[in-house]
């Protein structure tokens, strides 16, 4: 069967799923009701996810966990986290505990601006597109006056435009690089609707000025978008205690824990390869509390590991310390986040993660992200020098491993007793199972 289409936008719900079932399942029939039950009964919940994108055929579930006990600036909050994987959640509760046992997380928005930037082409003489953009700077402020009301209503707005000449990375290359303060909201629309309106207010001053020659006069905007890169919209989390309290009462020696935990951020700062691995610990606490709260995660995961390569080499973004008797381990992010517009408002679930965060401003939210981000790099951490991430991990995996098996309840049960002391692996948990249903047999 023919398995290019047009037009498949066109097709009703219905018949995209007939279609794809028909081209590429060998049971359709099993394929078309394995996407029905995913379908909402609600038919106006449905129809709402369905008008997110295009194409949709059913719902793709990702598991909302909660993190609670969170101390931060002390208040307590309960986290949101929308995540796949087995372990993130338990290990972000379990480091939020033990740290509102010691204090709590402090966090401090460093300062809020994005970034939008119209790319062009200008084929003529520097200094007099410097002259012409000096002498025509607050038209472009009057001419997005329209779209900056609201904002600036607000408290936010155009911060500022600059020209940067870049035409000793590109030929003829220049770009307006603007400045926003989109207070309560990512601001994307706010941004890139401004910055359309420079890119018409460009042409058409070029176009009047006198000074310049006839190939002046037509600059070519490649495109205007806002930037990811956000590296002065930072937050700041932190958590400190005397390396003493560093002790849970475990078999752990505080000072020892804390100068290998330390040694585990340096290695880290200087390898990449682990730095990687590690920032990723890192972001699978903030990725999960940025979908959970209708954030844009790909914008958030981009502008984040920039920034973990702004020396021009990839490092760690968590950094950590001991000095007088005190473990410090800090790290500041860029992040671009909002409470208002987008998804926030629409889908019903992002709208109940906002009320249980007692719908938080955008910097609040920041302050949580990031803190929520450094608890899970602190608890991969703690695992890592002690008993290794696998034991924890696998234990949380354990459960996925016993749902493939769709072991009935009594394994169940003999399968989690006879691994609270026993080490997890999947051949182990396979061997055992198999082993558990040759006896019964
Ligand atoms: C696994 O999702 C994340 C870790 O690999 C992070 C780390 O190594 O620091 C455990």
């Amino acid at each position: 069967m023919d398995k290019a289409v047009s037009g498949f936008s066109k097709l009703s719900k219905e018949g995209k799923i007939e279609w794809i079932a028909n081209r590429y399942f060998s049971e359709p029939t099993e394929a078309i009701s394995l996407l029905k039950n995913y379908w909402n009964n609600d038919e106006k919940l449905q129809k709402l996810h369905d008008d997110f994108i295009e194409n949709t055929i059913t719902n793709f579930y990702l598991p909302l966990g909660i993190a609670p006990n969170f101390l931060i600036n002390d208040k307590f909050y309960t986290v949101p986290m929308a995540i796949e994987e087995s372990s993130v959640v338990a290990a972000a509760a379990k480091a939020a505990k033990f740290w509102s046992e010691r204090g709590g997380f402090k966090a401090t928005v460093l300062n809020t601006e994005k970034i939008g930037q119209v790319h062009f082409i200008f084929k003529g003489t520097s200094s007099k597109l410097e002259k012409f953009f000096n002498e025509n700077k607050k038209l472009f402020f009057e001419e997005t006056e329209s779209i900056t009301k609201n904002m600036q209503k607000r408290g936010g707005g155009i911060l500022d435009i600059v020209l940067n000449d870049k035409t000793d990375l590109l030929p003829d290359y220049y770009q307006l690089h603007a400045t926003f303060e989109t207070k309560d909201s990512m601001g994307a629309n706010f941004i890139n609707s401004c910055l359309e309106q420079f890119a018409k207010t460009l042409k058409r001053l070029a176009q009047e000025n006198d000074a310049f020659t006839e190939e002046e006069k037509n600059p070519q905007v490649v495109m205007s978008i806002l930037s990811n890169y956000v590296p002065n919209c930072i937050v700041r989390a932190e958590v400190s205690c005397k390396v003493e309290e560093l002790s849970d009462g475990k078999k752990v020696n505080a000072q020892e824990f804390a100068e290998k935990f330390v040694r585990a951020v340096q290695i880290a700062e200087v390898e990449p390869y682990r730095a990687v691995t590690h920032n990723k610990g890192i972001m699978n606490g903030i990725d999960a509390v940025v979908l959970a709260t209708g954030n844009d995660f790909r914008a958030v995961e981009a502008g984040i590991h920039a920034y973990a390569s702004k020396s021009g080499k990839y490092s760690s973004l968590s950094h950590a310390k001991i000095e007088d008797g005190i473990f410090t381990f800090w790290m500041e992010i860029p992040l671009a986040l909002g409470t208002v517009g987008g998804l926030t408002s629409l889908h019903p679930l992002v709208k109940f993660a906002l009320q249980m965060l007692e719908n938080p401003s955008a910097k609040e939210l920041m302050q949580i992200v990031a803190v929520v981000g450094l608890a899970q790099n602190f608890a991969a951490l703690r695992s890592l020098t002690t008993t290794g991430i696998q034991e924890g991990h696998m234990k949380m995996h354990l459960g996925n491993i016993i749902n493939q098996f769709e072991a009935s309840d009594e394994e169940r049960v003999m399968i989690v007793n006879h691994f609270e002391n026993n080490a997890v692996s999947h051949s182990a948990v396979v061997d055992y199972i198999e082993n558990l249903r040759k006896v019964k047999s």
